[in-house]
Order: C-alpha cells, then structure tokens, then sequence
C-alpha cells in the first residue's frame, strides 16, 4: 500500500476516479492529504466526503510560488506521502517539492506529450486539427508537462466529434490510465534509467 499526497486545482474528476479505486481495491493506495491551490476547489467537497484530510490554499500563498512548495511539502511529508500525485494542478512544482520528492511527482495531461504541453491540450490539438490525440502520464520536473513519460494512451479524433465530444472520451481515458498507472508504481515496477525514460518491469 503506497501513499499518496494529492494536488488539484479545480473539479477533482481525477481525484474521484483515484478515490473509487482505492475504495473498490483496483489500486493499492491510501490518499493521506489532498491539498488544493485554491480555496473554492471542488475536488477538496470530493476527498472531504471520501474523509480524506485537506488544504485549500490561498492566492497570498500562492504569490510566492518557492514559499508554498516549501509549506506543500512540509504538508505532505507530515501527512507521510510517499508520492505526490498532481491531479488537474494548475501550477508548476518548484525546487522544495521536487527536491523532497525526487521522481516521486506524477503529472496526468490531457494530450500526447511532448505535443501539446500546457494548460490548454485539449483546445490547442483540436484547433492544429491532428487526427490522433490522446492522455500521457509522467514524473514531473521544474518544466511545465516534461520530465520522463510513463504511460499514454491515444484517443482518435472522429469525423463527426465536437470539442465536447473529444474532451469526454479523453477525461474517461484519463480516469481509467491514471489510477492504472498509479497501481504500477504501488507495485514497484516503475524505474527510471541512467537515460531518464521509464521501464516497467
Ligand atoms: C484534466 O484533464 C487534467 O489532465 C488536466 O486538467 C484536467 C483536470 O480535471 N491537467 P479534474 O480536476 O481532474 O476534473
């Protein structure tokens, strides 16, 4: 059983999809902190009703991005995370939370990186007009959706989707890799190489 500390920014979708695999057995997890970079995040009503502890942080904080990675990781560490799992977070990790959790944050994005980074993948793929789109989870770095990939799974662009329709099939694809990809680790069969590409073992 690993434990897992939780960011988000808004919604929670994700966070939702890893709760009800803790609860239904698919992943061997407990969440021990879910902490949000804004107070009013509707993720936080989610781990509440889950019993899960919270954090909603505040602008102020957030105005000095190394002071609140320093606080995010204090948090975590006194809640015993072994991983961070960022979750819909809208922010970059700096120094403080990547050096107390060397390649032990986790990033979900909603495009096929390295296409696409940034906090529109969904948007910025339809509006190029690719054919093929998808979900990539990675170990976070300093660099906005970089660091060494872990998983993706493509999602088709269908003749008659809209951005509606393509942005369910890939929220229902993230719901499904990401608490897939988190039992890997809980099963110690993810490592990073001397080249920093991911094997599974
Ligand atoms: C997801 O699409 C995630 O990949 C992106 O932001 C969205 C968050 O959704 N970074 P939710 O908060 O998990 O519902």
């Amino acid at each position: 059983m690993i434990k897992l500390g939780v960011l988000i920014s808004g919604g929670g979708t994700n966070l939702q999809a890893i709760i009800d695999a803790c609860t239904a057995g698919t992943l061997d997890a407990e969440i021990v902190l879910v902490i949000a970079s804004k107070p009013d995040a509707y993720g936080l009503k989610r781990a509440q009703e889950a019993g899960i502890p919270t954090i909603g942080l505040t602008r102020e904080v957030y105005n000095e991005q190394h002071a609140a990675d320093t606080l995010i990781a204090e948090e975590f560490t006194r809640a015993d995370a072994e991983y961070i799992v960022m979750a819909g977070y809208m922010r970059r990790v700096t120094d403080p939370l990547l050096a107390a959790y060397p390649d032990h944050v986790i990033n979900i994005h909603p495009a096929l990186l390295p296409s696409f980074a940034g906090a529109h993948g969904i948007q910025d793929a339809w509006d190029k007009g690719v054919k093929v789109t998808g979900v990539t989870v990675h170990f976070a770095n300093a660099v906005y959706d970089d660091g060494p990939i872990i998983a993706q799974q493509a999602v088709e662009i269908r003749k008659d989707d809209t951005i509606e329709t393509l942005e369910e099939r890939i929220h229902a694809v993230e719901h499904e890799l990401y608490p897939a990809t988190l039992q890997l680790l809980a099963e110690g069969r993810l490592h990073i190489g001397t080249d920093r590409h991911v094997y599974l073992t």
